[in-house]
């Protein structure tokens, strides 16, 4: 019943494993990788609330001990002061560079989770148990791990791989609806960037996936999956072809900026607005036909997810405070911005150079302020 994919690092590599009922099978699957039978799981409020006690009856079961670290929910807890909370508890606790941190949650835990296994004792292993969509097909594979700051998203961190993920499909039955949607902007990312009849798939059967039908679902994960393995495995660091998992986000992360980084507009929610926007932006540039932003428009917004700058709450935005935040991304160099666009649908591409002056006019053409 379940998939697994291999992300393939040499010595580093590990398994994602996808499947319903995997929280049943968490001990027997993390056993391997402990060298004492005790594991520390990190968890928000919500998650471990509603699935915590299943995930213990699992260790139990394979006579593992479970020191639960539950932290609060929320963006804001992937900060310096919810850093140096967990490494406190995770010291508290007595934890030796032997033992295993678990992250169960969404990417915010995933996220701080890790980074704090990368710096503990000068780095311990962890486990990923995924409990998003955005968590389950982009967060926990790859290593990328991080914390925010004053000065923006993402901007302390390491590349720290999980030795096994561990996505079990069963747990999306909790989660609500809008977070749904806002995992699925990546899935749908994947299919424009690179995989032309995934992209055709999710047309036709998007809906059954935001519905968890299990094949529907199953698939649209899998093949997520394995397409990050893919680009992961041959550019763990992005030096080079792992910029294209970043479709939508130069304008996306300008976006989450002028919106708070809050509920008002979630992190998959701005990855659509940006996708959406980064296709008329290659339609206009020339590099794809007008027809293929249109088409990747229409896919984004079937799924109930923004497409315009319109949709986004804060609307009628700056088109210099836009472009502004695109100039402090960290893909820019010297002034001159890089993006992602696309040469057509499963085409995307590194764009580089691109004029600050120019952004700023497309971007009153889509309906920014000057
Ligand atoms: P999140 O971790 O904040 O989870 C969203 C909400 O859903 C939270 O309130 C959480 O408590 C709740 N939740 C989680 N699982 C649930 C479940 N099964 N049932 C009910 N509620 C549940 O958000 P997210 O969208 O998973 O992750 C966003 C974060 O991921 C951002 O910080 C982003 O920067 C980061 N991210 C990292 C990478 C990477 O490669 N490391 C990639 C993409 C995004
Ligand atoms: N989420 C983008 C990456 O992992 O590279």
């Amino acid at each position: 019943m379940s998939r697994v994919v291999t992300v393939g690092l040499g010595a580093r590599a590990y398994e994602v494993v996808i499947g319903p009922g995997l929280i049943a099978e968490a001990g027997q699957r993390m056993a391997p990788f402990l060298k004492r039978p005790r594991v520390a799981v990190v968890s928000d409020e919500t998650v471990w609330g509603l699935h915590g006690a299943r995930l213990t009856a699992s260790l139990d079961a394979a006579g593992i001990a479970v020191l639960p670290i539950v932290i609060p929910p929320g963006e804001q807890t992937k900060s310096f002061e919810g850093l140096a909370s967990l490494t406190d508890r995770l010291l508290a606790l007595e934890l030796d560079r032997g033992d295993v941190l678990a992250a169960f949650g969404g990417g915010v835990v995933g996220d701080l989770t890790g980074f704090a296994a990368a710096i503990y004792k000068r780095g311990i292993d962890f486990v990923q148990i995924p409990t998003t969509l955005l968590a389950q097909v982009d967060s926990s594979v790859g290593g990328k791990t991080a914390i925010d700051t004053a000065r923006g998203k993402n901007l302390v961190g390491a590349f720290h791989q999980p030795r096994l993920v561990l996505a079990d499909l069963d747990v999306l039955a909790t989660l609500p609806d809008r977070e749904m949607r806002a995992g699925y902007a990546e899935v749908i990312k994947y299919g424009l960037l690179g995989d032309f009849a995934f992209f055709e798939w999710l047309e036709v059967n998007g809906a059954k996936v935001l519905a968890r039908e299990p094949q529907a679902l199953s698939h649209a994960v899998g093949r997520s999956v394995e397409m990050k393995a893919e680009i992961v495995a041959e550019d763990e660091t992005e030096q080079g072809r792992r910029a294209l998992l970043n479709l939508g986000h130069t304008f996306g992360h300008a976006l989450e900026a002028e919106t708070g980084y809050g509920a008002a507009l979630l992190h998959g929610e701005a990855v659509a607005a940006g996708q959406a926007i980064a296709f008329r932006f290659s339609a206009a540039k020339g590099l794809c036909e007008t027809q293929d932003a249109v088409r990747a428009e229409q896919a984004i917004a079937a799924a109930g997810l923004p497409t315009r700058l319109s949709d986004v709450p804060g609307h009628p935005f700056k088109a210099a405070a836009l472009a502004r935040h695109m100039a402090q991304d960290k893909k820019a160099e010297g002034g001159r911005l890089t993006f992602i666009l696309a040469r057509g649908l499963g085409q995307a591409c590194v764009a580089k150079d691109l004029d600050e002056l120019g952004v700023r006019d497309f971007l009153l053409g889509e309906g920014a302020m000057p």
